[in-house]
């Protein structure tokens, strides 16, 4: 096959939709691989999963560089790691503008709810709020406007009654593990490489 799209991960947590993309890149037909796991946290328990299955990690934190020396260095790795494009997973920070901007089309993010619904935090429980018999997976191109740039890919997911966040994430969460993949699967084919 053609060389795959080069993609880093960006993660602050737990990192199973990291986990996801990083096993789908083993397939033989995937069209990106997983060239690093990074973000803003160096503890983050993500990280040690992706080290063990031999992916490259970098350990950064935000915290300790403070913002623009983070979002300056995080630039520089990635470069340096020959990364074309960038997956937020659970990176549990607001991207500057400024960064985006050198990455312009290049980072996508994935979100449990069908955008623009539900934008911002605890979209599970905006869901429920709001009394929605159906939910969702949105994964889309980060531009400025908070989960607003355009959407790649979108799949619903029912809310059930007596669901509670943590019951309606965890099925949202599913569906995140396939959607991810596929989508930057399907935004490669449309991007000219
Ligand atoms: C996912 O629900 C994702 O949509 C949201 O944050 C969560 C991250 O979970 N942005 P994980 O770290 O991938 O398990």
């Amino acid at each position: 096959m053609a060389s795959r799209a080069r993609v880093a991960v960006l993660i602050s947590g737990r990192g199973s939709n990291m986990a996801a993309l990083l096993y789908a890149a083993k397939a033989d037909d995937c069209p990106f691989e997983i060239a690093l796991v990074t973000g803003d946290k160096p503890d983050a328990p993500g990280l040690a999963l992706a080290e063990a299955e031999g992916i490259a990690v970098a350990r950064l934190s935000a915290k300790d560089l403070g913002k623009d020396v983070f979002f300056d260095t995080l630039d520089r790795t990635l470069r340096d790691s020959g990364v074309e494009y960038i997956a937020l997973a659970g990176f549990m920070r607001i991207v500057p503008e400024s960064f985006i901007g050198r990455w312009t089309d290049r980072i996508l993010n994935i979100h449990p709810s069908l955008l623009p619904k539900y934008a911002g935090l605890h979209p599970q429980q905006q869901a429920l709020d709001d009394g929605a018999a159906v939910s969702g997976a949105t994964v889309h191109i980060v531009n400025k406007d908070l989960d607003a740039g355009p959407v790649v890919r979108q799949r619903e997911v029912p809310v059930l009654p007596g669901d509670t966040a943590r019951t309606l994430a965890d099925r949202i969460l599913e569906v995140e593990h396939a959607l991810y993949p596929e989508a930057i699967a399907a935004m490669l084919d449309r991007a000219d490489l």
